[in-house]
């Protein structure tokens, strides 16, 4: 029988991804999700894609009640988990709801993993952790820096407490994913990213832009020093960040008491010009754009070292930015005007 996972936050953007390459690897993935950021439509998108139906409990994973249920019900032998909130400004605006949605609902889990000798754990971390880096890629080495978000903070503390965790030596094996900037959608246009209001990231606010929902993206500063003066981002195809989650469950597979944290980006930077150049040639729109001011909280350039993420997870990008782009677009497309 396939080895149940449970993917908590799976009816969100890079959850639902992974959930069907989970399902493509033969593992049974059980979303856990209260749709505070998404929508059930989500789940007929799954279904399409793979012709499966997808197991849904619908609750809060701060729930401790709840969750033992659930995995009760369920059986897990592991557990991928991206629920949380994930709005860097909002966290700064409502600090106490992310400090609590993010932390408790990882407590709640380890505390029920434990319960359920439920050893494997996969978790979203993000690059935010390494701050404005002082070496560039970044290797896991990197230093950490204070995280200047809430949010940020919020990464770092749930990595210490699954390292702390670790190292109590009950067993668990626990890999922190740190996300570069994931971008695009399904290349079926089924599944994708749904950002609630004004999207903050990039690629949203391009194809909307395109789209005709907003009027004009604004490039956030040209005077920093790079290249051609904008950001530098590692910009990964959210279809292969999501395969690097069921690589991650694999090696994890011969792993007790262990943990760490693993880079996933392409190695690549690319500057928010590059995006719109790359945009308009892909998709033979012409972007309103214009040059503004330099967001604050912005870190001039970023990008992943890989070597890690090949060497020990067997693991890497097979997509382009430029595919990415192509798919955002292909799915921006699918959806009606709401916002
Ligand atoms: P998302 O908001 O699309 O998905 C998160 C899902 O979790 C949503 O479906 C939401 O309804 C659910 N959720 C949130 N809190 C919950 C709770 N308490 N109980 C049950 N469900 C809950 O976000 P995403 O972009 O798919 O991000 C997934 C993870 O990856 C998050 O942890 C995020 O911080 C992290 N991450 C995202 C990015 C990015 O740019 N998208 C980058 C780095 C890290
Ligand atoms: C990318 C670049 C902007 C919008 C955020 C989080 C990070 C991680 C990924 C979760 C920057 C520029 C953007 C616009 C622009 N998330 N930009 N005009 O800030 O790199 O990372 O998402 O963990 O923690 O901070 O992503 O997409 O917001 O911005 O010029 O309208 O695009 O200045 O250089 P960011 P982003």
């Amino acid at each position: 029988m396939a080895d149940s996972i449970i993917v908590t936050g799976g009816a969100g953007y890079i959850g639902s991804h992974t959930v069907v390459e989970l399902l493509a690897e033969g593992y049974k993935p059980v979303i856990v999700d209260n749709f505070c950021n998404s929508e059930k439509s989500v789940l007929n998108g799954l279904k399409k894609i793979t012709g499966k139906e997808i197991t849904l409990y619908e609750g809060d994973c701060t729930n401790k009640s709840f969750m033992q249920r659930v995995f009760e019900e369920t059986n897990p032998k592991g557990v991928i988990h991206f629920a949380a909130y994930k709005a860097v400004g909002e966290s700064v605006e409502k600090p106490l709801e992310y400090y609590h949605n993010n932390l408790v609902s990882l407590l709640v889990l380890l505390e029920v993993m434990k319960e359920h000798t439920c050893n494997t754990l996969v978790f979203s971390s993000s690059c935010t952790v390494y701050g404005n880096p002082d070496e560039l890629p970044v290797t896991e080495e990197t230093p950490t820096q204070k995280a200047v978000s809430p949010y940020g903070n919020t990464k770092q503390i749930s990595e210490d407490i699954i390292h702390d965790t670790v190292a109590t030596k009950t067993g668990l094996g626990a890999v922190s994913l740190r996300y570069f900037n994931p971008i695009g959608a399904h290349p079926s246009s089924l599944i994708g990213e749904l950002p609630i209001g004004v999207p903050n990231n990039l690629v949203p606010f391009v194809t909307q832009t395109a789209a005709g929902w907003r009027e004009q993206l604004t490039v956030f500063g040209n005077d920093y020093n790079t290249p051609d003066g904008s950001n530098i981002r590692d910009y990964i195809h959210v279809v292969d960040l999501a395969k690097a989650h069921v690589k991650t469950l694999k090696y994890l597979e011969s792993k007790s008491s262990f943990y760490d944290a693993i880079n996933v980006g392409t190695g690549k930077g690319t500057s928010v010009l590059e995006v719109v150049t790359s945009f308009e040639k892909i998709t033979g729109q012409k972007l309103n754009y214009k040059i503004g001011p330099r967001r604050s909280g912005d870190v001039e350039q970023i990008y992943a070292s890989v070597d890690k993420s090949k060497q020990v997870l067997n693991w890497e990008t097979e997509l382009t930015v430029e595919d990415a782009l192509r798919d955002a677009w292909n799915w921006q497309q699918t959806l009606p005007k709401a916002n």
